[in-house]
Parts: structure tokens; sequence; C-alpha cells
């Protein structure tokens, strides 16, 4: 397709190997610019899931048994560029078999990491490469999508980061990874996955938030008027954040990896539920020598200061902040929402709502039907097949007193109304939270053929009835 490239992949190959904790990956010496990617530079990894130690809290308690990817927590930053191909060697070193979702990535299905509906799962002792291109930049991550609700409850996820071609200029880059976990008072993770109460209720809240698999330990050092890019990912199975940074007015500028307009959050309080991803810029508007709580305010009762941001004494790096540019679009189809096809999506169930079949493990229904999914090895009926190439408008309707993050594997959506009314952004999301008896409109080509997972993010409804899948053929 183009005369300046005649490299083979091979040459062009980087191969990620033994990555530490949230170490950046190292990137190609030469990545001639005049190189058009006509052929995507092959990047490798190897991702071990198995138990490790790890120290999550504090060092004057004890470490934590956890399930890791290479044995850290979160798993290894996974670093690349929009249109790299990613080839992931995954070896089961867990007790029990799992798999790996690329959470937001629009792969192909067979790449999708959905136990039984596009793979067999990875029985322990045994490997699965995953292979595929990353059409879109932006903030995604990687998870278990077997018994996910126990095996990411344990500490399996890990982000996955693709460049832009042309990133926006800041002075640092940051990514938080946020964690949740349940710990008994040895820092032990507590059992009971799975039970009838967290089923039923708002999931497996824990008790100990983490910030890159620790506790913070001391404040976030920051120099007074210096740009941060924050890439923030949820990876908690069950707990939505609600962050407020004191002091400061944080641009929206991509929500789940997607672009979006800058804008600042209502209420200047950036809420991700479970799975979503936000990029923020952090202008350091405040003084030198200053401390300011960043704080999740989101379940009232349960709030908590997550860590604080403390200046240092320079002088400021620049004393005006101007609204941040646009992020480039992803090269995604644009849905046709006037002559869109309509389906209605029903979430029912929970705890007071009237849900039958508590007795068989389900608490949620989705359009009247409880998928546990997956792990119990039945690929089920379809709730909808839509036709390749057609656009599509799904009105999701959340008939139940409880948050749910629901998410569509494959594909972005436009989120182009809430409760009737068009949004403000038209925002490009994977995972769209329904606040409690909310609705929302969401439109997306159906482009990518395969039979998608579609299910809530709060693992404990999705392994009790909140799943069910979309077929596009
Ligand atoms: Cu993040 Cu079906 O998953
Ligand atoms: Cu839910």
């Amino acid at each position: 397709m183009n005369e300046h490239s005649s490299q083979s992949p091979h040459a062009r190959r980087r191969f990620l190997a033994g990555l530490a904790g949230l170490s950046a990956l190292p990137l190609l010496p030469v990545r001639g610019s005049a190189v058009r990617a006509a052929e995507p530079v092959l990047v490798e990894a190897r991702l071990t899931a198995g138990t490790a130690r790890v120290q999550l809290v504090p060092s004057e308690y004890p470490s934590t048994e956890a399930w890791a990817y290479n044995g850290t927590l979160p798993g290894p930053v996974l670093r690349v560029k929009q249109g790299d191909r990613l080839r992931v060697r995954v070896e089961n070193a867990l007790k029990e078999a799992t798999t790996v979702h690329w959470h937001g990535v629009r792969v192909p299905n067979a790449m999708d990491g959905v136990p039984y509906i596009t793979q067999r799962p990875i029985e322990p002792e045994r490997d699965f490469t995953y292979e595929f291109v990353l059409p879109d930049a932006g903030t995604f991550f990687y998870h278990p999508h077997q018994r996910g609700y126990e095996q990411m409850g344990r500490g399996l996820a890990g982000a996955l980061i693709v460049e832009e071609r042309d990133p926006p200029k800041v002075d640092r880059e940051i990514l938080w990874v946020l964690g949740d976990y349940r710990l008994d008072a040895d820092a032990s993770i507590r059992g009971g996955f799975g039970n009838t109460m967290d089923k039923s209720h708002a999931g497996r809240i824990g008790n100990t938030v983490t910030i890159n698999g620790k506790v913070p330990q001391g404040p976030f050092r920051v120099r007074a008027g210096e740009r941060i890019r924050l890439r923030l990912v949820n990876a908690a199975p069950a707990r939505v954040f609600g962050l407020e940074f004191r002091g400061h007015r944080p641009w929206i500028i991509a929500l789940d990896g997607q672009p979006v307009e800058p804008h600042r959050p209502p209420g200047d309080v950036v809420v991700l539920g479970p799975a979503m991803r936000a990029d923020l810029i952090l202008d350091m508007t405040a003084p030198p020598g200053s401390r300011h709580a960043v704080h999740d305010g989101f379940y009232r009762r349960l709030a908590y200061k997550l860590v604080d941001l403390e200046y240092g004494d320079e002088t400021p790096m620049r004393t005006r902040a101007s609204e941040p540019p646009q992020l480039r679009a992803n090269p995604l189809a644009e849905p046709d929402v006037r002559n869109a096809e309509r389906h209605e999506v029903l979430f029912t169930g929970g705890m007071m709502g009237n849900m039958r079949g508590l007795g068989r493990g389900m608490a949620w229904a989705v359009n009247g039907v409880a998928n546990g999914c997956g792990d119990g090895g039945l690929p089920f009926e379809p709730l909808f097949v839509l036709r390749k190439g057609r656009s599509y408008v799904l009105h999701l309707v959340n008939d139940t007193r409880w948050h749910h993050p629901i998410h569509l594997h494959g594909h972005s959506f436009r989120v182009v109304a809430r409760n009737g009314n068009p949004t403000r952004h038209k925002e490009w999301l994977d995972t769209v939270m329904l606040d409690p008896r909310e609705r929302a409109e969401i439109a997306f080509v159906a482009d990518n053929p395969g039979d998608w997972m579609f299910h809530c993010h709060v693992l404990e409804h999705q392994a009790s009835g909140m799943m069910s899948c979309i077929r596009v053929t």
C-alpha cells in the first residue's frame, strides 16, 4: 500500500518481556515518521496468570496473596501505538481455567476472550495466544472473563494503553489503575466470592482502595503550573468512584479511550463505574507548597480521602492554563441515528426488585432472561441479531434501584440520550453507567461480526443474570 514501507513485521517487532509493575514499555528506537502504517508494528508480550504475594497495604502490615499477571498488581502496562498489532501469549498458572478479555478494544470476535462463546477457556498449565490490531488510540484494560467476580476480585487486571500518533502536549503522563479489595485484618483477601448478598445488592464493594496496586502511603507530588494527563482505569469489581480533585478543575478529554470534546464534568466530579476509564487533563493551578485532597464521595456514607496532591516549592512552570485541545477522533463508523433500527433492553431484578429465580443463584435479568453465562459452559440465545453495517439504537432501561455499568463487547457506541434528553457530548463509550431507574439510548453501527457479550460490569451482577449477548451477522 505504501512504497516507503518495505520492512517486514519481523524487522519492526518489539518484545515486551519481563515487565515490572507500572514500568513503561521500551519503544522501538526508530519508527520513521515517513513510514505510514501499511504494515503494523508487531508488539509481543507474555502474561502469566498465577498467585503472587504483593504488598497491597502499607509495609507495617502483612503482604497479601493475590492472583496476578506476571506477579504484579495490577498486571504490567501494555503500551502500544495506534495501529500496532499486539500478540500476547497468556499462560495459566492458576488452579482454574481463565481467559483474557481486552476491554474496549474492537478486536475480532475470536480474540475477545469470552469462554465458551469465542474460545475454550485456558485450562491450568495451558496457554493461549491473542493477536489483534489496535484500531483506536486510548486507555483500555485487560482482565479475565472467566469467573471474573473472583479472578478480578483477587487482582487480575492490567492497563492497555494505545498511544496517539500525535499525543497532546503535557508535562507528565500518569496512569492510575484503581483497585478495590475486601481484606481481612491480616491483609488476606476475604473469601465468600459470589455470595447472595453481594449478588443481589451493589456487588462486592471492598474496604481497601488502591492506586496501581497499593494503598497510597504518601502524597502524590506535583509541581505548580504543570499540566498532567491522568489516565484513570476503574479495575474494581463493583465500586463506583466519584473523584473530586479539591482546589482543581479537571478537564475530561477522553472516556473509555474515546476522545470527547474537552469538558469539565458536572460538579467537577469524575464518576467512574467499574471498567470505565477517563483521560483527564489536570492543570496544577494551586500555589507552590500547598496540599489538596483527592476525595471520593460517591457513596456518601463511605466517603474517604484517596490521596493528597502535594505541591513542591518550585516556582510555577507556567501561570496560565488554557483549554486543552481536542484529541483526534478514532476511526469509528458514525451511526445513522435517524434511520436506525431501535430495540429496548430492560434490566430488572436485585433486592427490592420482583425477581424470581434467586433460588438458582440468579438475581437479575435482561429482557426477562437471566443468563449466568460462560462459566456454566452454556452458549446462549442472542438477545438480538443485528445486520452487519447497519445502525442501531438500543434503549436501555434500568428498572432497578441499583447502579449498573453496562458494557458491550466489540463496539464503541455513542450515548445519544439519557432519560429522553439528548446528551451534550454524544460521548463514545464501551461501558455506560445507568443510575437507578435511569434510561439511556446508545447508538452504533454493528460493524464487527460475531457474538458479543452485553452485560453489567458489576461482576456479581454479571454472574447472576445481568448478562446477555448480541449477534452481529
Ligand atoms: Cu470488561 Cu465482558 O468485560
Ligand atoms: Cu449491575
